[in-house]
């Protein structure tokens, strides 16, 4: 028994190697050294079934979700791995339009092209994703409380949703929703059950059983796992299982936090409001809860609580290695001025300084952890499309 233990511990362990360095190309190149080596246990990992790493990968990237630190830790594993991501022609693919494949950058229909990745922001249309995306893609999103969502959602749109532009307060706007929000209104998706939009769906239909039952029973077909924002570090661990990656490839900081001065506590009405005004948002939420701590119990409740620990302990060993402070700062303390994370709206969108003491191959890996997206997004770009021609000045 033992024996077969190591030997499919040994199996795996070789499959996963010449899985990386045939099929992907090796990393070794991206990230020379060996990093911190804290996933699993080799005890652990020989327990664990044997599988392939998965490489294609549909993340739907929900706004105000801590999605943009899920989509920090897709670019980083496509980059080490030289994956293809399918990136938009701009920031996002043509959102709030559904998804059009006619927004990729340098897509061409006649050839086909198949895509490793695809995590920037869309409105969910299948038919087209699929054109895309390898039968085997797995398919996965973020959801969080419509509660605090709606807080943050008011704080960055405020200025952008027409439904918000004639109040001064979330209080005020949810006493009298219908007097301010009109459903054809533009931005009114940011006003009132986005997830449900950004999913594909629409944001004003009538909330009936029938209804949110068909729409859930779609997502769940499609979609293989939901994570939760509220459980972050639990939906790492389960997002790692079901992606057979290693625990070091879902180790992230968060990105965009507001600053405190900006994030304004809710009292229990106001809360009830929000549910009320968002009801298929917040029915969805419920759901995806609920399966979610099925795939726990599924996973094993301890087994998850120790896992949650080497995450945070990981986290807490790279906070100390790469950030000054260890923790975010506000964007006019940065100083690197070039990684100043996009400010929109009312909220202080917060960002990191690096310690300065690292060495070059450790600073790439901790500048990569704290990249703010447009910045990362444009770093990909320029690797998937070099400019053609010789460069005018060339780096060496
Ligand atoms: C990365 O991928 C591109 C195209 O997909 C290829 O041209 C290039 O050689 C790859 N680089 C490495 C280091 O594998
Ligand atoms: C698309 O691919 C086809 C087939 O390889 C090629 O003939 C065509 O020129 C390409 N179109 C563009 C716009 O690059
Ligand atoms: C998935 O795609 C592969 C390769 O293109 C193909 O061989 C396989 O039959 C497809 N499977 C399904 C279920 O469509
Ligand atoms: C906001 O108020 C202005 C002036 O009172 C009015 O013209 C406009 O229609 C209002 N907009 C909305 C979205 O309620
Ligand atoms: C925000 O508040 C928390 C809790 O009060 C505190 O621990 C943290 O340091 C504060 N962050 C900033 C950037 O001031
Ligand atoms: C989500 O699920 C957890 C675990 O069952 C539960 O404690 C929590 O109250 C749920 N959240 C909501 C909003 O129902």
């Amino acid at each position: 028994m033992l024996l077969m233990l190591v030997v499919a511990s040994c199996l795996t362990f070789v499959t996963r190697l010449v899985y990386f360095s045939t099929v992907n190309g090796g990393w070794s190149d991206v990230f020379p050294q060996p990093w911190l080596s804290l996933a699993m246990s080799q005890r652990e990992r020989s327990l664990e079934k044997p599988c392939r790493p998965k490489t294609h990968l549909f993340f739907l990237k929900t706004h105000k979700t801590a999605s943009s630190t899920v989509l920090n830790i897709m670019y980083r594993f496509g980059e080490a791995r030289n994956l293809t991501l399918a990136l938009p022609v701009a920031y996002q693919f043509g959102y709030p339009q559904l998804f059009d494949t006619r927004t990729v950058k340098s897509y061409n229909a006649t050839n086909k092209q198949e895509y490793h990745i695809i995590c920037n922001h869309m409105r969910f249309y299948k038919p087209q994703v699929e054109k895309l995306m390898p039968n085997d893609t797995f398919y996965f999103s973020i959801l969080r409380s419509p509660v605090t969502w709606m807080e943050s959602s008011f704080a960055y749109y405020k200025d952008t949703a027409r439904a918000f532009s004639n109040v001064t307060s979330l209080e005020q706007f949810l006493e009298d929703p219908w007097s301010h929000y009109s459903p054809t209104s533009s931005g009114s998706h940011y006003a009132r059950n986005c997830m449900w939009f950004d999913f594909g769906f629409d944001h004003n239909e009538g909330d009936t059983p029938a209804y949110v039952d068909s729409v859930i029973g779609k997502i769940a077909n499609t979609f293989h796992l939901i994570l939760i924002a509220e459980y972050f570090d639990q939906s790492m661990v389960l997002l790692q299982e079901a992606l057979c990656w290693d625990l070091d490839d879902v180790l992230s900081f968060k990105l965009n936090p507001r600053g405190n001065g900006t994030v304004v506590p809710l009292s229990a009405t106001t809360a009830d409001q929000i549910r009320a005004w968002n009801s298929l948002d917040w029915k969805l939420y419920l759901h995806f809860n609920r399966t979610f701590w099925q795939k726990v119990d599924l996973y094993g409740r301890q087994r998850m609580s120790e896992k949650v620990v080497l995450l945070q302990e990981a986290r807490q060993k790279m906070r100390d290695l790469c950030l000054e402070r260890g923790r975010p700062v506000d964007p006019s303390q940065i100083l690197d001025k070039t990684i100043i994370p996009f400010q929109y709206g009312r909220a202080r969108i917060q960002g990191y300084n690096l310690n300065t003491n690292l060495t070059p191959a450790t600073r790439e890996r901790c500048l990569r952890m704290i990249l703010p997206e447009l910045h990362y997004k444009d770093l990909l770009d320029a690797k998937a499309h070099p400019p053609a021609g010789p460069r005018e000045h060339p780096p060496w």
